[in-house]
């Protein structure tokens, strides 16, 4: 096979709308079946993997064909959109017809075609495909619907655990059927349910129900008898997913039998959640005062409840009582409404501190650290949320209440007593908390330093009885005749259960208030101290409960089932990416990565592996020996391997060290990777770290290392408009890097030739990434690939002027960007026509013009910003503070002050992807005032163009005609070329009807009848 698909063409489009469609998937999507950081969309998996795997046809129309087939076609719809306020607006949308990549597009006939055209391709055997750094596993999942032989590795354990999940037990139990246990058979509600999914309603559903004997005792008196219905009685042979169900449901009955007491249902109505405020005592008065970030508990349109809260009557603490119906403010802007809101339901903490509700006293951030590690931090009940007859309702807790949350805990050790590894009392790890210089974790700054600390007791003795029959599961199903596959394939999904169910009920959770539903642990990749908390009761209807986390994990089970059932038996290891592979070559790798600090993903997912030690231990002797040590690998130094993230604790809080050994460490593994490449395999890498910096000494260690770089792709993973995703996503692409094994022949190169090779290369696929409507970043990532072929092709690059010296990536890509972003401008100067790519420009106005060619005024995603300044020889901070033309509008909350102070109020339910966050947009021309702008220094560079516009335009608003004049003149701009050109590119970028555009326009016929300019005239003609 000579070219691949994706190294001429992909459906850049097609994939990216599937995979931020995907984001809004849930029911047996992989993302819900155990939290792992950073799963990337199936859609963008799928895609890259058969563009990689199938040859490339070689002429257009077959490609145009191969890509329709795979991506579909692109179609927009317009919809109007009312706002606040009344305003309508027309919103855009688009969205894939066809193709293979949408969700549920998936199990279509076209699947099979692609898995025998990539068996073809591969002379009629399954292709080998290895992702090392595996994790939540959508790259080997994908390759296995693929029909491909798969070899999944990743170095975490409860990764490990995860993948055996998501591909090794349902492709080993895929198409295979056991008659369900008698228990659930005998059981009218859980049968009631199960023929309900097998589309039987009304009568034909009591005939099933009655095959079983089964009656609904409430309904059998008054319903008239069965007449003699005709209908199959459906087998009880049920797959894995119903196994899995089925097990569940028992355990959720042998659970409510212990734990109903200690949830109990007062005046008729059961309980949701106990809601609760940790305590401190107050430094001046003594009072136990309550750290409330809010006291609203529901702030819903028709829905306005809130905590009220006083001194008591000797002001050693408060009293609470609730309010309903709750006023909203009638009159007033957006704003004023909020700001009244924020009153009426502010708690005791804000951004200064926690204020004592009895004498007013500041309690700084650094007074609860210290009450904290003094174990001087307490807890109280501040309300409950019980299900009423028109929806939850919330109310004061009853002494019995108070009394049961304590009670709890006595029962605690008789619990965990049969339970392997008992209380789960490891360390939370220190590596990322502030204290070392991490900021992902804060719990310990406050004392809570094992992980059983961050439930209460009642919830500690909910998941160890859950637990406890969780375990008891294996004996039941082995004295039922179940074999040795089934009975550890149905315990490991009851394991994640535990698992999602601790994500639910950790004293991390808050209550979710315009939602009314609970918030879980990882709504973001850190886990911070959270002052007020909602305790679920797990055995409720509500969001979160054991019976609906179950539910989710069998919808996947579901799922994996079909994905996996043509593929063959998966190769699953927990090893690192770094270590000698065993002689097996891999015809494609695809993997995606850790990079930097961004996700410290074994000390935050300690969290789960502490309970599924617990859950698992006994089940395999394979099993057993992953889970005997009490935390998961960190970086072994001894052995120099371990987990790759660059995390200084590790190294005695040395940056410089641990940023080196991460770089060191991927660069092993990148080796690793091309001894298991086959010589004509494929290496796909995903990088989504914003920063060119970490792509350029990552694409470096990929080129030293063996390999040509020949492709890159970004694909779009999130929102666009979504404000959370302005806010906090790292990169709204991911770019997907092409590479193929470098010959052993390769010569060192010269930079000259090189550069010029590459301009030859480049030219044509800039015009043809334009013209298939490939823009914005976009267009920056898609070029950068095929234009490192010409640089990687060699093993190291030469500079011909200078002896001994050689052109490194970042200065290859240097040249590369910029050639890339003068082609983009010199599009949007020559109004999409004219000139290739134009040249003169400066720096900060190609900037200038990229951003507001992307995204006009409105506030951007940094990554992007970061790639055209690195792209124009700029950097973001120069073009905030040194040229005044960027103001930032957003960033990451840091998770310190969002603990103190945050206002979690409305609980977040995305994930979190990798990188660090924040906006920017540009500065209005008036806004910029520096007196300065548009003037030259005596030693600095000339003005930037950009700059000298804004300044006429601030003479042209001050009415002196003779200063506009003159200003023209000493600049020589009527004899400019460019300045024609960018006045006129900036008024069709100016909104219609703007001040802005009425200044440009006004200038530039000014510009244009003054006789005094002949030169321009002349210039304009040429
Ligand atoms: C970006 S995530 C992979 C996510 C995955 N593609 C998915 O869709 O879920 C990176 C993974 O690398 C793993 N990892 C870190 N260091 C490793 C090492 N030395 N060897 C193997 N895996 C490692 C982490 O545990 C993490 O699961």
């Amino acid at each position: 096979m000579d070219e691949r698909l994706i190294e001429v063409a992909f459906p850049l489009k097609q994939a990216s709308l599937d995979s931020v469609h995907e984001k809004n998937v849930r029911h047996g999507h992989i993302s819900t079946l155990h939290i792992w950081p950073a799963r990337r969309p199936l859609a963008a998996c799928r895609a890259a993997l058969i563009a990689t795997l199938l040859p490339d046809p070689g002429n257009a129309e077959e490609r145009k064909e191969l890509l329709e087939r795979l991506g579909g076609h692109v179609v927009k719809h317009v919809k109007l959109k009312k706002l606040p306020g009344g305003r309508i607006e027309e919103q855009i949308t688009e969205e894939t017809v066809g193709g293979i990549l949408h969700w549920g597009r998936e199990s279509s006939e076209d699947l099979n075609w692609f898995r025998e055209k990539i068996r073809a391709a591969y002379g009629g055997r399954a292709p080998k495909i290895y992702d090392p750094f595996a994790g939540g596993g959508a790259i080997p999942l994908e390759a296995m619907r693929l029909g491909c032989k798969v070899t999944a590795v990743d170095i975490n354990p409860v990764a490990w655990f995860i993948l055996k999940c998501t591909l090794e037990y349902p492709q080993r139990l895929a198409n295979q059927r056991r008659p369900l246990p008698a228990f659930a058979c005998e059981s009218y509600e859980f049968m009631e349910s199960y023929f309900k999914t097998k589309g039987f309603k009304g009568a034909a559903l009591r005939v099933q129900l009655e095959s079983l004997d089964l009656n609904d005792q409430k309904q059998s008196s008054s319903q008239p008898q069965l007449p003699a219905i005709q209908t199959h009685v459906v087998s009880v042979e049920a797959d894995l997913a119903w196994h899995v169900r089925a097990w569940g449901w028992w355990v959720l009955q042998q659970a409510k039998a212990d734990l109903s007491r200690f949830y109990p249902t007062v005046d008729g109505k059961s309980t949701v959640a106990y809601l609760w405020a940790r305590t401190a005592t107050c430094k001046n008065c003594r009072a136990t005062v309550p750290l409330l970030k809010t006291r609203w508990l529901c702030k819903k349109e028709n829905k306005r409840v809130v905590l009220t809260m006083g001194p008591n009557a000797d002001k050693t603490g408060v009293v609470f009582d609730v309010q309903t119906d709750v006023p909203p403010l009638v009159k007033g802007t957006t704003a004023q409404k909020r700001e009244h809101d924020k009153k009426l339901g502010g708690g005791t903490m804000s951004g200064s501190g926690v204020t004592c509700p009895c004498c007013g006293t500041i309690m700084t951030r650094e007074d609860l650290q210290l009450a904290g590690l003094q174990g001087y931090l307490g807890s109280i009940m501040t309300a409950v949320v019980v299900e009423g007859k028109q929806g939850k309702e919330y109310r004061l807790p009853v002494e019995e209440e108070n009394k049961l949350a304590i009670a709890a805990e006595n029962e605690l050790s008789n619990t965990f007593a049969e339970i392997a590894y008992g209380i789960p009392e490891e360390s939370i790890p220190q590596g990322a908390s502030r204290a070392s210089g991490g900021s992902s974790f804060t719990v310990s700054l406050y004392g809570l330093t094992r992980w059983s600390d961050l439930f209460t007791p009642r919830q500690l003795l909910a998941l160890g009885t859950f637990l406890k029959y969780t375990r008891t599961v294996r004996k039941s199903m082995s004295e039922q005749g179940y074999s040795a596959k089934w009975i550890e394939s149905v315990s490991a999904y009851l394991a994640i259960g535990i698992d999602k169910l601790a994500d639910y009920i950790a004293a991390l959770c808050t209550w979710h208030v315009t939602g009314e539903k609970m918030s879980h642990v990882f709504v973001r990749f850190a886990l911070p101290v959270n002052w007020d908390y909602a305790e679920l009761n797990p055995l409720s209807a509500s969001s979160g409960n054991y019976w609906a986390c179950m539910d989710w994990v069998s919808r996947v089970v579901e799922h994996n089932i079909c994905a996996s059932e043509k593929s063959v038996e998966p190769h699953i290891v927990r090893r690192s990416a770094i270590a000698e592979h065993d002689s097996d070559k891999f015809d494609v790798i695809l993997t995606d990565p850790p990079y930097y600090d961004a996700i410290s993903y074994s000390d935050l997912m300690d969290f789960f592996y502490v309970w599924l030690r617990r859950a698992l231990y006994g089940l395999s002797v394979e099993i057993d020996n992953e889970v005997k040590l009490p935390s998961s690998p960190k970086w072994d130094h001894k052995s120099e391997d371990g987990e790759l993230i660059d995390e200084a604790s590790r190294f005695d809080g040395d940056r410089q060290k641990s940023k080196a050994n991460y770089e060191n460490g991927m660069f092993r593994a990148f080796q690793a990777c091309h001894k298991s490449l086959t010589p004509d395999g494929r290496l796909v890498i995903v990088f989504a770290h914003k920063h060119p910096d970490a792509w350029e000494t990552l694409v470096s260690a990929i080129i030293r290392a063996g390999f040509v770089v020949d492709g890159s792709w970004p694909i779009q993973t999130e929102m666009g408009n979504r404000t959370r995703a302005l806010s906090s996503a790292a990169l709204s692409s991911s770019v997907w890097l092409v590479c193929k094994k470098r010959p052993a022949t390769a010569r060192p190169g010269w930079d000259n030739q090189v550069l010029q090779e590459m301009q030859a290369k480049i030219t044509q696929r800039l015009h043809d990434f334009w013209d298939a409507g490939i823009r914005g970043p976009d267009f920056v990532w898609a070029a950068t690939g095929p234009a490192l072929e010409a640089y990687s092709e060699h093993p190291v690059v030469k500079k011909s002027n200078e002896p001994g010296k050689v052109l490194s990536v970042s200065e290859f890509l240097r040249h590369v960007r910029r050639m890339v972003v003068d082609f983009v401008v010199g599009r949007v100067l020559s109004h999409n026509g004219g000139a290739d790519a134009v040249s003169g420009l400066d720096d900060v106005t190609t900037y200038y013009l990229l951003h507001r060619y992307d995204f006009g005024m409105d506030s951007a995603p940094i990554g992007p910003c970061i790639l055209y300044a690195v792209s124009c020889g700029l950097s973001d901070a120069a073009l905030t503070s040194r040229y005044d033309l960027l103001a930032r509008t957003g960033g990451q909350t840091p998770v310190e002050e969002d603990a103190v102070a945050g206002n979690s109020e409305e609980g977040e339910e995305e994930e979190q992807e990798e990188g660090t966050s924040s906006t920017v947009k540009l500065k209005q021309w008036n806004l910029r005032k520096n007196p300065s702008m548009g003037y030259e220094t005596l030693v600095g560079p000339p003005a930037p163009l950009i700059d000298q516009v804004h300044r006429l335009m601030h003479l042209w608003k001050a009415g002196d005609v003779t200063k506009v004049d003159d200003y023209l003149y000493t600049k020589g701009l009527g004899h400019n070329a460019l300045f024609h050109q960018l006045l006129q590119a900036l008024i069709e970028l100016a909104p219609a009807g703007s001040e802005e555009r009425a200044f440009l326009e006004s200038i530039s016929n000014h510009v244009a009848s003054r006789s005094v300019m002949p030169a321009y005239r002349l210039g304009l003609m040429e």
